[in-house]
């Protein structure tokens, strides 16, 4: 990916944290997922009154990317607040990783931002290939 299809990737980002629905942390998230034939899909953070059951912004753009079909991906951008970058969460990572999402890119914006390889977020992650040993 070249700087370009970072930014454009971020822009999505920053757009689709607009519709977060963030009222208990005031944290407004954004994501935006590149698919491997290109099709981008967007997704924000939605909180609940029972904490638990809120879903971070990348869950929520992996969920409508696998809903229409898709499997293999190139990148996800993530977009937080408080003006940092904003890091996956474990949980999040360890969906990233059963998909395979090679790059991870936080940005502040769409000009500023940190690349990361999944392998460098999750490490020795638990994979598959763990429930075929014996
Ligand atoms: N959050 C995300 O959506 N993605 C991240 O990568 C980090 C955290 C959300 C969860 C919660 O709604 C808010 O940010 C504060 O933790």
């Amino acid at each position: 990916m070249d700087s370009k299809d970072i930014s454009a990737l971020l822009g999505k980002a920053l757009a689709v944290r607009k519709n977060s629905y963030s009222p208990y942390s005031r944290y407004p998230v954004g994501a935006a997922l590149l698919a491997e034939d290109g099709t981008i899909y967007t997704g924000c953070n939605m909180e609940n009154v029972s904490y638990p059951a809120s879903l971070c912004a990348e869950r929520n753009a992996l969920g409508s990317a696998i809903a229409d079909g898709k499997r293999h991906f190139r990148a996800i951008a993530i977009v937080g607040s408080l003006g940092d970058y904003t890091m996956p969460c474990g949980i999040c990572r360890q969906v990233l990783a059963e998909f395979h999402v090679p790059l991870i890119i936080c940005g502040k914006s769409e000009d500023d931002y940190r690349l990361f390889r999944l392998e460098e977020l999750f490490p020795a992650a638990f994979t598959a290939e763990e429930l075929k040993k014996e």
